[in-house]
């Protein structure tokens, strides 16, 4: 490297004045930035002085400048959201004052009541219903077109509403199926022969009944489940002939309820819910299990 140039020095080759820096013989070009690039150097200068006068931008102490045309993002999406509030609150408004079979009437407030009722139920249901709705050992499917309590989207409403056997809830759904089995009201013999014959309505392998048997059901069981079996809505004894079961469905698990019944609990949800929100889960189950 050589000492400063006392004299500008310009290269033969390219016309271009050097730095005066040299490396080996190498000389260091001096070229002018493009002109494009400085003009667009200069807008951005002026765009970002304009722009911090307009908008807010500099930090201060416990906000920001404000910019003289008032813009503020936070104010912007209150706005938006606002104007959403009121776009669905119309339709809201509808729901809350239409009767459930009206709502089912009405494409439209069906598909929004429907959609508002599954995230809802993702909060509230799921944990017992699972997210799907499809239901464990003691948690009803609700995807299935067999309803315990009812499928019209009334009897929904009802069941989520007041809930089933609800500590507190006087409306609830009710109804204890006895426990046949510990308090001796069948013996061991007549347990045995129930559960084969129960097991034999929907196919489920067991021994076979004895000729007694129908009897027996209908002496001790028809009252809830009717005198055929499929179950009466009304009182929430399940329909036994069909391969749908509460729980499970082995020989082990007729037995299990027959020597001593489960009585499962779903809490009343008009206490924890308003009205809109159960009903909109109310169309929503509807619509899982294609209702009745
Ligand atoms: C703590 C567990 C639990 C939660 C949470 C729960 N459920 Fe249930 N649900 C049950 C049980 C248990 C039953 C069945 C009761 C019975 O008849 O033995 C049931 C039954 C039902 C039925 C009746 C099904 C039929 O075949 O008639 C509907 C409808 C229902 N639940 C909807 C809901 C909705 C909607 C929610 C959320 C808002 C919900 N459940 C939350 C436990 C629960
Ligand atoms: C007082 C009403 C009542 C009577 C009487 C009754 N049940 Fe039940 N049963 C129910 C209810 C309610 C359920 C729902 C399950 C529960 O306990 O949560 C049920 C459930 C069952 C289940 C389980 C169904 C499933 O899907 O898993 C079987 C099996 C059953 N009952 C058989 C019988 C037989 C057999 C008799 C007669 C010996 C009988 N029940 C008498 C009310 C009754």
């Amino acid at each position: 490297m050589t000492d400063k140039p006392t004299t500008r020095e310009i290269d033969e080759l390219t016309g271009t004045e050097t730095t005066g820096h040299e490396w080996d013989g190498i000389k260091e070009l001096n070229t002018p930035m493009p002109r494009w690039w400085l003009w667009t150097f200069y807008a951005t200068i002026a765009f970002s002085v304009g722009y911090t006068i307009l908008f807010p931008a500099w930090p201060m102490i416990s906000s920001a400048t404000g910019g003289v045309l008032g813009y503020s993002s936070r104010a912007e999406l209150h706005q938006d959201l606002s104007n959403l509030q009121t776009a669905n609150q119309a339709v809201v408004n509808r729901i809350t004052e239409l009767p459930l079979h009206e709502i089912l009437a009405d494409g439209e407030l069906t598909r929004f009541a429907s959609a508002a009722g599954a995230s809802a139920f993702k909060v509230n249901c799921s944990q017992c219903h699972g997210t799907g709705a499809a239901g464990a050992s003691g948690y009803p499917n609700l995807n299935d077109d067999s309803w315990i309590w009812g499928g019209t989207v009334d009897d929904i409403y009802l069941t989520i509403a007041h809930g089933v056997r609800s500590a507190t809830d006087p409306d609830t759904r009710f109804n204890l199926m006895p426990n046949f089995g510990a308090d001796g009201m069948l013996d061991r013999a007549q347990i045995k022969d129930m559960v084969a014959y129960v097991a034999g309505l929907s196919g489920i392998e067991a021994e076979s009944a004895s000729p007694e048997a129908a009897q027996l059901f209908l002496d001790n069981c028809s009252g809830c489940h009717g005198a055929d079996a499929k179950g009466v809505a009304e009182l929430g004894g399940p329909d036994l002939t069909d391969a749908i079961w509460l729980y499970e469905g082995s020989v082990a698990s007729i037995e299990a309820q027959l020597n001593r019944a489960r009585h499962g609990m779903m809490p009343a949800w008009s206490e924890k819910l308003d009205d809109v929100t159960i009903k909109q889960l109310a169309i929503y189950v509807h619509g899982l299990g294609g209702g009745q």
